[in-house]
């Protein structure tokens, strides 16, 4: 039998697209064919494809138009079979023809009109036909849901309340919340059977104020009671005393495992075993002991919910009671989350559906918005330590030593001066991160503004936990991990909950803030529409831009390379001097870059310099600072640095402590001249020439290099000395360029309003054999892997 276009085989036999369903061999496949579902359903979508090809989609017209006035007025195009009007009428209908060529007359006609009305008449949307679902699945389908949601904020008469009915449209309901509790009530009474005095506290979103519907039930086993229990019930034995007063301990599951040595795999094992015999209604029992924080991850069948169990997480219970009081501090900021949340998820740039990804998770993107209304000016919240300061001594709390201190009542915490509406504060949102330098700085909702990276980079050091000096002895621990996005935990500052993310994502995020932004200025966002057109968030809601802002005849007039400042691949050395150089540090990693860049055209890519004036000059003022304004230890780098240092003339590294006060105060003014250009350094300029076609071929030479070579295979870009002999190889055999090409390399170091990065634009000054292109095209992925690799060097 052939397959039709609808039985795909897998690995388990086959499965139909039309039915969706898995059918385990060939005999079965025939019956299923030949049966009746399969059958039927192959009439309906015949017929739907009929009814797609009769018909016509019309709208245009008067709100009070009757489904007999449209059936009258199409008639003149051949017999109407049907009309179907939309359910809130008035919006469009469906005028259903006989035949095909009736809706083709219709469609040739070029105007139409209707009760005085112009209408628009168009082709009907040609849908893929999928198995009609059973049951309430308009509610499970997002789509069907998002356009619902779309048409009722179409009706509201302000953005404010756009954003009031979104948080009504995805809010928890009481009646979500008490089946939530009961399983809570379920689950403690079955846990308390096995680990006697433990308690299942729930925390994130359930509770948190910013649940949504279909929201995970994050639950933590909180076994610290369970443990004194335990070591009672132990001690007693070892005396020969009763056992405990009620006997837990004898026929409890305690008496497999000691909780004061099990790791929190082991509890989780057993979390897990209880899960599946024990709680009627779970499955889909999973455990994840792999994780950051080892995880059960359970479903409820019944109750239809998703849940998560996890151990030592008291933390996460604190920080989800730091929601819940910031939302009782403000009353905008529940609307401002639940329409970022959900613009956020549209563009998918948050929310990884299962488990860890390069998202970012709703906590993440939840501080972020408390972070940027701590920055508005007034601020609309107050800081984590602003916070702190207002508790009193009862509310004092220290977990794992982290300082979680902050009052348990909104009503301590004074009201904002900000008056702003949501309308405002959500564009306000979008104009903070769209100009956000997220490599260079890290968000502190701690002290409630950004600070700067360098303050990090000496991650091998650590860091001192900032609890209160009369609290536990402050103790040292890790830095955060620094990524392309560094968002730190209130209280477990050493946490980046954004670590997650890659630097496409950030970029990503950037990019939707910037077009969020762009569109909020428009009227379209600030007024609803009189033409029942789409305005305010709904446009927001629209699935995500394409990649990159620019068009491609643009990115082809702009001939730019970026290297972005990334602090996780720089080599400790230099992290410490960029650390030294606190605000400086852009003008001194612009100079390693610019000496990585050197490097990569010169003896990378043999390319032969033609003037390199400024080069010199600016990296000579930048080395400088490097070297005395900073008093930085100058490592073995000469061979990178005095590539781009071509002149070959170096100043005194130190100042003579003999030279008198003179000298000294020329030093100091010239310091500070430095600083300035380590602050904002110059634009630096090249010239080049390249005679061979360094890039043709390229990928080829080097796998015929590495193998009659047992060094171990790099990626492409990955390594200095392996691309130098593929180009030198290259040179060898190829013939040189008849003429030369030649171009321009102009470098600068941009930061403080955007990404922190090094901006390199090319312009080709000759080429008569029109290779430039060519030659940019592989410049642009292979540069900044090269220079990175270079930087990356621990001697760089
Ligand atoms: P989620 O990111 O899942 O947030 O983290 P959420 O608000 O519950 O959103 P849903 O479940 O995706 O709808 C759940 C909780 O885990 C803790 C926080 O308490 C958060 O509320 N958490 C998460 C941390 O403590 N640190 C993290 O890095 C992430």
């Amino acid at each position: 039998m052939e397959l039709d276009k609808d039985i795909q085989t897998t690995q388990r036999g086959f499965h139909c697209n039309l039915c969706i369903v898995n059918i385990p061999n060939r005999p079965s496949l025939e019956d299923h064919v030949k049966g009746k579902k399969h059958q039927h359903l192959l009439r309906l979508r015949a017929q739907r494809k009929a009814q797609e090809e009769n018909s016509v989609f019309v709208s245009g017209f008067k709100p009070d138009t009757s489904q007999t006035d449209l059936k009258e007025y199409f008639a003149q195009f051949g017999p109407v079979s049907d009309v179907i009007m939309d359910k809130q009428k008035g919006v469009y209908a469906i005028v259903e023809f006989s035949e095909p060529q009736n809706a083709e007359a219709a469609l040739a006609q070029l105007q139409h009109q209707l009760n005085g009305l112009k209408l628009r008449v168009k082709p009907r949307e040609r849908k893929e036909f999928k198995l009609a679902s059973r049951g309430k699945q308009d509610s499970k389908n997002p789509q069907i849901c998002l356009d619902k949601l779309n048409y009722e904020l179409c009706k509201a008469t302000s953005v404010n309340e756009q954003m009031l009915k979104v948080v009504e449209r995805f809010e928890l309901k009481d009646n979500e919340k008490k089946v939530r509790d009961l399983l809570v009530q379920l689950l403690q009474e079955v846990f308390t059977e096995f680990f006697p005095d433990c308690q299942i506290v729930p925390f994130g979103s359930s509770v948190n104020t910013f649940g949504i519907h279909s929201c995970d039930l994050d639950l933590f086993l909180d076994l610290e009671n369970t443990k004194v229990f335990q070591a009672r019930a132990k001690s007693s034995e070892a005396t020969g005393e009763n056992q405990s007063e009620d006997c837990r301990s004898e026929d409890s599951i305690l008496s497999d495992i000691d909780l004061s040595t099990a790791t929190p795999a082991e509890v989780l094992e057993l979390v897990a075993v209880i899960l599946r015999k024990c709680v009627p209604g779970v499955h889909k029992v999973q455990t994840l002991s792999t994780a950051r924080l080892p995880v059960v991850k359970f479903s409820h069948r019944e109750l239809n919910l998703h849940g998560d169990i996890t151990i030592n997480n008291r933390l996460a219970v604190r920080n989800t009671r730091f929601l819940q009081l910031c939302s009782g501090i403000d009353s905008r900021l529940r609307p401002l989350v639940y329409t970022i949340r959900l613009w956020a998820k549209q563009k998918q740039l948050a929310g990884n559906l299962s488990g860890p990804g390069p998202l970012l998770n709703n906590y993440a993107l939840t501080l972020l918005v408390i972070f940027y209304l701590q920055n508005r000016d007034p601020p609309v919240l107050p800081s984590v330590n602003q916070l702190k300061n207002m508790a009193c001594e009862e509310e004092k709390c220290i977990i794992e030593e982290w300082d979680c201190t902050f009052p348990s009542q909104p009503f301590i915490v004074p009201p904002s001066k900000n008056t702003e509406d949501l309308c405002t504060l959500l564009f306000g949102f979008f104009t903070f991160y769209s100009k956000f330098d997220f490599s260079a700085s890290v968000v502190s909702l701690r002290d409630g503004h950004v600070l700067p990276i360098t303050d990090f980079l000496q991650s091998d050091e650590e860091v001192v936990k900032p609890s209160e000096a009369s609290g536990p002895k402050p103790q040292r621990s890790s830095a955060p991990k620094l990524r392309p996005m560094n968002v730190l935990d209130p209280f477990e500052l050493n946490h980046n909950v954004a670590g997650n993310i890659n630097e496409r994502t950030q970029k990503n995020f950037k990019r939707e803030c910037c077009e969020a932004e762009k569109y909020c200025r428009s009227l379209q966002y600030q007024q609803k529409s009189t033409k029942g057109k789409s305005w305010g968030l709904v446009r927001l809601f629209a699935p995500p831009t394409e990649a990159g802002p620019r068009s491609q005849v643009d990115t082809e007039k702009i001939m730019e390379v970026s290297i972005p400042f990334k602090a996780d691949v720089l080599p400790e050395p230099l992290r410490a001097q960029l650390a030294l150089a606190g605000q400086g540090f852009r003008g001194l990693w612009f100079a390693k870059v610019c000496s990585a860049v050197h490097m990569v055209f010169h003896e990378v890519l043999k390319c032969s310099p033609l003037e390199e004036t400024q080069t010199t000059a600016v990296c000579q003022n930048l080395d400088k600072a490097d070297r005395d304004g900073n008093e930085m230890e100058v490592n073995n780098n000469q061979s990178v640095e005095d590539s781009v240092l071509k002149t070959g003339k170096k100043r005194p590294l130190a100042v003579d402590e003999d030279e008198g006060p003179s000298t000294s105060t020329v030093v100091q003014a010239k310091r500070q001249k430095l600083d300035a250009d380590m602050e904002h350094p110059e634009p630096v300029h090249w010239t080049w020439t390249q005679r061979n076609c360094v890039w043709a071929g390229r990928r080829k030479v080097r796998r015929d290099l590495l193998k009659t070579s047992d060094e171990t295979s790099k990626p492409e870009g990955g390594c200095v000395d392996i691309e130098s002999r593929v180009t030198q190889s290259i040179v060898e055999k190829e013939e040189k360029l008849q003429d030369l090409l030649e171009f321009k390399v102009d470098a600068e170091v941009v930061g403080g309003n955007e990404s922190t990065k090094v901006v390199l634009r090319f312009h080709p000054s000759h080429d008569t054999a029109g290779v430039f292109q060519d030659f940019f095209h592989f410049l642009k992925s292979f540069l900044p892997k090269m220079a990175e690799t270079i930087l990356g060097r621990a001697e760089s």
